[in-house]
């Protein structure tokens, strides 16, 4: 009895020395915000509704740079254009660190070209672009690589004859096997129960990773990951996925042409060859298979959601629909598939799609950043290794660059002849030297599927139109867009 009395008595005393000292000594020049508790810290102020909720809420009282301490993490918030431009993009440098998201952390654990930092991040990036931009460069294009995956998923379609169905795994087979056609060298049936399988586990982990507990989690991961819950869940499906390009990297390894290289694996293994006697190289397995796996889920979650709410919307605004839909006919016609060129003639499309990516608010707080070095900004002091949240949707949702900022509305993005309105606050890529390594190839990818599915068929759901919620599933790191069921009847 005594002695529980004394512990009790020493853990209290010890949560009010903590509670008394405030922030530790490094933190006392960090932008203001809410006072942290001991371990908690913001807890008492996040919002029900989640991080982004949170804060916006904080905003409010804070202005656009502040502080909040996610558990024992502190965490630099910005918001506004102003604010992430002078942080990304003038300060690039100091601000192109990586963060952390505590649920993938483990699989990832700073390797990887998502996920790692220094030297290892600026070799694996420039080594992605430059071997991306050959594979999509070279005797097939990214263009054609899409053209051709936009008429297998017609062909796909046209065999639903009409039929209700869920988009779900269809679009995200036409992204992933982009991706896959160049870093392994290969495209997947939409049969193909394994390719089907990893599809699943990539959905399932971007919509645990932004479910309210993914969210709970990036706040106490130090004390929850003993425990179980859908972490766990989120650990199997990506060592799962890597062994998978594990099992592809061995058979690469068997039938590699040191002339030849036919994919980004190929190219990379080369490179591990050439460096076997540098002790210091970050091509190693490692690297290799991280990097692939942030290539493969970077590359087919995010467009293939985008889509996915793109044809939602499509299905709430019919009018919208039938606009694109007439200037396919006057650009394109039928008789052939749509071509990259096409887009600079269709200004409307192309607003359309910009729009879907604003309203869409696919990764609403960013990728996590991090300071490289200790960072004056804006009068404070950032010391270095504190993460830094991008509020993207804080820009994406600007009433100063968009007059209805929670209305879809394709307006946003024309001027008053019609033509594209380009804005600086167009930044679901992100900016600065961390910005999304896919743009030019997701991009490329929402344009031809986008325009290819609605030439060829008309769009209807069994729900009116003012009944379709839009209300995303899940809205954290990431944002999922409800499921939904649609059909695509033949034009
Ligand atoms: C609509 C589709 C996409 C959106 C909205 C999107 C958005 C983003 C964002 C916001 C980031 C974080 C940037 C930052 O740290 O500030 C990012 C990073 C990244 N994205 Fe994308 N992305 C998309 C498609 C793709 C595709 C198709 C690929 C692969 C081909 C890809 C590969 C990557 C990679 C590798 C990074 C990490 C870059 C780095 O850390 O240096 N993304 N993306």
């Amino acid at each position: 009895m005594g002695l529980s009395v004394l512990l009790l008595f020493a853990l209290f005393t010890g949560l009010l020395l903590l509670l008394v000292r405030g922030r530790p000594k490094g933190h006392r020049h960090l932008p203001p915000g809410p006072h942290p508790l001991p371990v908690l810290g913001n807890l008492a102020q996040m919002d029900r509704g989640g991080l982004l909720k949170s804060f916006l809420r904080l905003r409010k009282k804070y202005g656009d740079v502040f502080t909040v301490y996610l558990g024992r993490r502190p965490v630099v918030i910005l918001c506004g254009m102003d604010a992430i431009r002078e942080a990304l993009v003038d300060q690039g440098e100091a601000f192109s660190g990586r963060g952390i998201v505590a649920m993938i952390d483990p699989i990832f654990q700073g390797y990887g070209v998502i996920f790692a930092n220094g030297d290892r991040w600026k070799t694996l990036r420039r080594f992605s672009l430059v071997t991306m931009r050959d594979f999509g460069m070279g005797k097939r294009s990214v263009e054609e690589r899409i053209q051709e995956e936009a008429q297998c998923l017609v062909k796909e379609l046209k065999k639903s004859q009409g039929a209700l169905l869920d988009p779900t795994f269809l679009l995200q087979c036409i992204t992933a096997n982009i991706i896959c056609s160049i870093v392994f060298g290969e495209r997947f049936d939409y049969k193909d129960e394994e390719f089907l399988r990893l599809l699943d586990m990539f959905y399932q982990t971007f919509s645990l990773v932004s479910s309210f507990f993914g969210q709970v989690f990036e706040l106490f991961s130090d004390f929850l990951k003993y425990f179980p819950g859908t972490h766990r869940q989120v650990y199997k499906n990506l060592q799962e996925i890597n062994a998978f390009i594990g099992r592809s990297v061995e058979k690469h390894r068997k039938t590699l042409d040191p002339s030849a290289p036919r994919d980004y694996i190929d190219t990379y293994l080369l490179r591990m060859d050439k460096e076997t006697s540098n002790p210091n190289t970050e091509f190693h397995h490692q690297n290799l298979i991280t990097t692939a796996l942030s290539l493969f889920f970077a590359g087919t979650e995010t467009t293939s959601t985008t889509l996915r709410y793109g044809f939602l919307l499509m299905l709430k605004y019919p009018h919208v629909t039938e606009r694109v839909q007439k200037e396919i006919e006057q650009v394109i016609g039928s008789h052939r598939p749509p071509a990259l060129d096409d887009r600079a003639k269709m200004p409307y499309t192309d607003a359309v799609i910009h729009e879907i990516q604003r309203f869409g608010d696919l990764l609403p707080i960013g990728v996590p950043h991090m300071v490289t070095k200790d960072t004056h900004f804006r009068g404070y002091i950032i010391p270095k290794n504190t993460e830094v949240f991008p509020i993207l949707s804080s820009v994406l949702h600007d009433p100063h660059y968009f007059e209805e900022p929670d209305t879809f509305n394709p307006d946003h993005f024309l001027d008053a002849n019609g033509a594209l309105k380009k804005t600086e606050a167009f930044i679901p890529f992100s900016i600065g030297k961390r910005i999304c390594l896919g743009e030019g190839i997701a991009r490329n990818e929402l344009f031809l599927f986008f325009t290819t599915i609605l030439q060829n068929f008309s769009v209807a759901s069994p729900v009116a139109p003012e009944d379709i919620d839009l209300t995303p599933r899940e809205s954290g790191m990431g944002r999922v867009p409800p499921t939904y069921q649609i059909s695509f009847v033949p034009r």
